[in-house]
């Protein structure tokens, strides 16, 4: 475990009864300027208040993060929005009733009151209800709006475990709140309502089919959201850079179609042979539909592709895993591009470096 200095304390708090006496003493410390790690129902945030620069620059330390890469700001109630844009508009509401609190990020004009460093200079600002109670109970006692990246070091992937955050935010933040899980396992899907029609910025935990519904449009898809090539810098910042990565090496090996499977693991089973004779030690992360076909393979399974949400969820944990065990290279299967999937694909490709396989 890292200790670069900071005590740090750590408070357990029960998500289905906070205790309050710790939410206060968290709250303190935002109000105060500090940092404070936090679970929020998608990955875990690394926290300050969000209209103080100073401390939100600490952050981007901390992290590792470069200066040209905003942050969300998490809200806990609708009024806030007036204090981050002074022209929201009405999707925005529209979105809100249906959504938050939940794991969707919008993009809004942003006010003068953004510090810079939040917005890392756009006119824009991502905001996000989230839907932990322990989060809102924070943002709440703070009394001020609160400023979270995922709270991973910058191209790793996010927290999603108290274990996660103790491991990689001991010693450099002031307090840790570990409350076991998240649910989703990933982040919230992120569009920028200012366009239209509306781009999808990052594919999340909340489908971005569910979203089109609701506000009775088509999304734009771009590209980058599907973690096929990176963002240009005034779009999404954030997708320049490499992201979720475990230290060793993936590939990722996909197909147009998942519809034979049996076929499909086939052609995986011997990307993978083909990487032991050549010396190499692989882990499969395949699923509860295929890991039957890998006989002879070390192999993880994410879950089943009936379930995405499963999937979602275990990913970052399976990620992080590669590291710990005695292994050389990852090789991940593909899933269809929708619902989940989508989220899925763009974080595997993203995770591998582009490092893609087709074989179709
Ligand atoms: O689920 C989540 O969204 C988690 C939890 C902690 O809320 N947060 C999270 O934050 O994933 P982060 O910083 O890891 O990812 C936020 C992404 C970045 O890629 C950033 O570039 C983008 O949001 N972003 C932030 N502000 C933006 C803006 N004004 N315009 C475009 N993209 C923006
Ligand atoms: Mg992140």
């Amino acid at each position: 475990m890292s200790t670069a200095g900071k005590s740090t304390r750590i408070l357990e708090i029960d998500p289905s009864s906070p205790k309050i006496e710790y939410i206060i003493e968290a709250a303190r410390v935002v109000k105060e300027g500090g940092l404070v790690v936090f679970p929020t129902e998608t990955v875990y945030g690394l926290g300050a208040d969000a209209l103080n620069s100073v401390a939100v620059r600490k952050i981007f330390y901390v992290k590792n993060r470069p200066l040209d890469n905003p942050l969300i700001v998490h809200i806990s109630k609708l009024e806030q929005l007036e204090t981050l844009s002074n022209d929201v508009i009405k999707e925005v509401y529209r979105l809100a009733e249906k959504f938050w609190p939940g794991p969707l990020t919008v993009i809004i004009r942003r006010s003068e009151k953004i510090p810079w460093e939040v917005s890392a200079g756009l006119e824009t600002v991502a905001v996000r209800m989230p839907a932990h109670p322990v989060a809102l109970k924070l943002i709440e006692f703070s009394e001020t709006p609160i400023a979270a990246p995922s709270a991973n070091p910058a191209g790793r992937p996010s927290p999603t475990s108290g274990e996660h955050v103790k491991r990689d935010m001991m010693g450099k933040v002031d307090v840790i709140i570990d409350s076991g899980e998240t649910l989703y396992g990933v982040e919230s899907t992120i569009i920028d309502v200012t366009r239209d029609p509306p781009i999808l910025l990052r594919p999340g935990a909340l489908p971005v089919e569910e979203i089109e519904k609701t506000i009775n449009k088509k999304i734009t898809i771009p590209e980058f959201a599907r973690g096929l090539m990176e963002a240009s810098e005034a779009i999404a910042p954030g997708m320049k850079y490499r992201h979720y990565a475990p230290f060793k090496p993936l590939i990722v090996i996909e197909s147009q179609d998942y519809s034979d499977l049996e076929n499909y693991s086939l052609k995986v089973f011997k990307h993978v042979k083909r990487l032991m004779d050549e010396g190499f030690k692989p882990i499969l992360l395949s699923t509860m539909e295929t890991i039957g076909y890998y006989h002879g393979l070390k192999t993880f399974n994410l879950g089943s592709r009936k379930n995405l949400f499963e999937v979602a969820r275990n990913l970052y944990k399976l990620l992080r895993k590669i590291d710990e065990l005695d292994v050389d290279i990852a090789v991940s299967e593909g899933f269809e591009e929708k619902g989940l999937g989508l989220t899925i694909m763009n974080r595997l490709r993203k995770a591998s470096g582009y490092n893609i396989i087709r074989i179709d």
